[in-house]
């Protein structure tokens, strides 16, 4: 089989890492890819929002499966352009992939299909978003804060958590009236705010059988004990200790389930990873946000645990056929460590270089994912805020903990960062 991946991060070096250990897949394509890509797949320089350019390549080569890592070509439509050239194509089509593209939309979802979410209004222009702050704030018990969303794909920046009616204009001034996240700012969602631990349930769906992948949890923010401004993820682990049994069922239950109905329901069914983001209320499982893809860094932790071929859970997410597929896990836990860039998520420089690779791989259970990477004169170089993931596996999370910062120790570029407290919270 001949497959290309979409995308450069560090989700799509572990998607391809996954891929390329399958004995069906004879070729392996990666647009754009990066430097640690280039070692398991044929680089090819096309963007993946150049989705005319990606379909002509896939047409030429005679690609059979194309699985696309990032959301923005997904929101574009690269599905449905796909299939209209007779291309199978792995990712959830337009309609569908605004359950991310637009909070709006998802929220609609949500509300729908009785999933447990935070109360919300959307508002359309700046005095409409100010009397629905004011009457949460006069009505509201005191220190009941609320979430301010900008409608549309803000790189991961457009919701900010305001506890003070102060902080809640400034993001509506922000977004509405100086347009700071562009479009996605003509629109805002107005959300309560909730509170409890945070944990990503992905599954891959063909639109009736949902296959649950490993329970993981994320870490937004730049410095240890979640201090800092959000990144993109500064690690993740799998599974979640805490996250019993019959909790991730219900989640399946009363978020996954009724979403993927819904979605039917509208019209076109939803086939491709889908991923929840929740939050463990007193009141039980809510869902803060569905993405229409593989989480960032969460997959570069799940994937080393899945022990089965992940190809026949893309192709039978493609052929409906999930309920046929039998998805193995290995014992134990993963743990995937970001090392970014000095600076990240403000501004940072790129083209360092980058040593202790080989080491680092060297570590039992290790494995290296790159993300902002790229060879320069055959020597590999930073060319991204995130930069790699190293990712440790273990009998628990604190052992795979252990595994992915032995490894990190070998790696030195300057500038440098990560977290040191990765996978603490499993403890909880
Ligand atoms: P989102 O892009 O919707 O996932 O939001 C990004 C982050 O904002 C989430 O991971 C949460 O930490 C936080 N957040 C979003 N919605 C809420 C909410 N209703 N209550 C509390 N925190 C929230
Ligand atoms: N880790 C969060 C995301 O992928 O959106």
């Amino acid at each position: 089989m001949r497959v290309l991946v979409v995308g450069a991060g560090g989700r799509e070096h572990a998607l391809t890492w996954k891929i390329a250990q399958s004995e069906r897949v004879e070729a392996l394509f990666v647009a754009p890819g990066n430097a640690g890509m280039a070692q398991i797949a044929t680089c090819v320089d096309i963007e993946p929002i150049d989705i005319e350019g990606l379909a002509a390549f896939a047409v030429k080569n005679d690609i059979e499966l194309t699985v696309v890592g990032p959301e923005a070509p997904l929101i574009s439509g690269i599905v449905d352009l796909f299939e209209g050239r007779g291309l199978r194509i792995f990712g959830p089509s337009k309609d569908p992939a605004r359950i991310e593209g637009s909070k709006a939309f998802a929220k609609h979802v949500m509300q729908t299909s009785g999933i447990p979410t935070a109360k919300y209004w959307v508002c359309d222009t700046p005095s409409v978003a100010r009397a629905r702050l004011a009457d949460h704030f006069q009505n509201s018990e005191a220190g009941a804060g609320v979430v301010i969303k900008a409608d549309g794909l803000a790189a991961g920046k457009g919701v900010v958590v305001c506890q003070t009616p102060e902080e809640a204009e400034s993001a509506i001034e922000a977004m509405m009236v100086d347009k700071v996240f562009g479009d996605a700012g003509n629109h805002v969602v107005i959300e309560e705010r909730l509170e409890g631990p945070e944990v990503s349930m992905m599954v891959v769906t063909d639109g009736n059988t949902i296959v649950p992948l490993l329970p993981s949890q994320d870490h937004k923010r730049i410095f240890d004990h979640d201090k800092g401004p959000n990144t993109g993820g500064m690690g993740a682990y799998c599974p979640v200790p805490f996250l019993t049994a019959e909790t991730t069922q219900l989640i399946i239950d009363t978020i996954i389930k009724p979403a993927v109905s819904t979605i039917r329901e509208l019209g076109i069914p939803y086939r491709g990873a889908l991923y929840a983001g929740i939050m463990l209320t007193k009141d039980g499982p809510y869902c803060i946000e569905f993405n229409c893809r593989f989480g960032d860094p969460e997959t570069e932790a799940v994937l080393p645990m899945l022990k089965s071929d992940i190809i026949p859970l893309l192709m039978g997410t493609l052929d409906c056929t999930l309920e046929h597929v039998e998805v193995e896990w290995h014992e134990g836990a993963s743990v995937s460590v970001i090392a970014a860039s000095g600076g990240y998520p403000g501004a940072y420089k790129t083209g360092m270089p980058i040593t202790g690779l080989q080491e680092a791989s060297g570590v039992e259970g290790c494995t290296v994912f790159h993300a902002g990477t790229d060879l320069t004169d055959g020597v590999v170089t930073t060319a991204g805020g995130r930069v790699l993931a190293v990712t440790g596996l273990g009998q628990d999370v604190r052992q795979a903990a252990l595994k992915a910062y032995e490894s990190m120790t070998h790696i030195k570029f300057e500038g440098i960062q990560f977290r040191t407290d990765i996978g603490s919270k499993a403890e909880n």
